[in-house]
């Protein structure tokens, strides 16, 4: 029942995202853009800004939640993979066949991490940080002391480019998926269903795909 094992091989099709990750997912990238784009771009008072940044730390709180007691394959347990697998999944990185992979795939759980952390050191700095321009300054900079307000301030204006950067990155990765591997990673994150090979809790299959077990590459077979 993990993702790192190639299992039987059975192809079959299963619910995969549960409707909590993918509410989660699109909010999080509507409210990361518009904070972004807001900080970068928005008017001298950014009211609006802090909205967003409140509603993105409110999403990662609820991932960190769901990451811990949260259902297959959401769980961080789910798709944290020895160095073995993450080698031998890079290895069948330029294969033109799809992963099949259920849940994060190894290169894909690498990415979640650092979204995740950065977001977040992101949003947590925006709290204390105070550019001394006597308009803008985080719910939290009176309460710390001047180093801490500019340590904050400093990271808060240092990672946004590092921020765009990773969801390039992000989805350049799924339009290799797509276009390289044939693999659509995206239609699993909108209504949750998806094709994959391995080992899967019983209650997530929709249905077996006959004959077609052998069509598939697991990464993690050429271990
Ligand atoms: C600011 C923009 C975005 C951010 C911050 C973001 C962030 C994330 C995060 C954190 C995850 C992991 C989900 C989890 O918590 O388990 C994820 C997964 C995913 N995202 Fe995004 N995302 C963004 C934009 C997009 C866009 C525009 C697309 C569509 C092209 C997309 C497609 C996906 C897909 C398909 C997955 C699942 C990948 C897999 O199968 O492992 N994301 N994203
Ligand atoms: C992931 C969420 C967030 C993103 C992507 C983001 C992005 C940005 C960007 C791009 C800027 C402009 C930086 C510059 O001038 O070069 C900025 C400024 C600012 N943000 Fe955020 N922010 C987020 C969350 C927050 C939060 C939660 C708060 C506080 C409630 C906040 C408070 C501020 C303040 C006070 C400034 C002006 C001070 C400065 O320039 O450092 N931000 N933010």
């Amino acid at each position: 029942m993990t993702n790192g094992s190639p299992g039987s091989g059975k192809l079959t099709r299963v619910r995969l995202w549960d409707p909590g990750i993918r509410l989660f997912h699109w909010a999080l990238a509507i409210c990361v853009a518009t904070a972004w784009f807001l900080g970068e771009f928005g008017p001298g008072i950014m009211t609006l800004h802090f909205y967003f940044g409140y509603a993105v730390i409110g999403l990662l709180v609820f991932r960190l939640i769901w990451g811990l007691v949260g259902p297959w394959p959401a769980r961080f347990r789910d798709f944290v993979y020895s160095p073995a697998t993450f080698i031998a999944y890079l290895r069948g990185i330029r294969a033109r066949t799809p992963s099949f992979w259920a849940g994060h795939n190894p290169m894909g759980a690498v990415s979640v991490f650092a979204l995740l952390g950065v977001l977040g050191l992101q949003a947590y700095t925006g709290l204390f940080s105070d550019p001394d321009d006597f308009i803008n300054k985080g719910p939290l900079a009176d309460s710390v002391s001047g180093s801490w307000v500019n340590w904050a301030t400093g990271w808060h204006n240092a990672l946004p480019p590092l921020i765009l950067l990773l969801v390039l990155l992000h989805v350049g990765s799924i339009v290799y998926y797509r276009v390289w591997k044939g693999e659509d990673l995206v239609t699993p994150m909108i209504h949750g269903k998806k094709t994959v090979l391995g080992d899967v809790p019983e209650d997530r299959i929709i249905e077996t795909i006959d004959g077609a077990a052998e069509t598939g590459t697991r990464h993690s077979d050429a271990a």
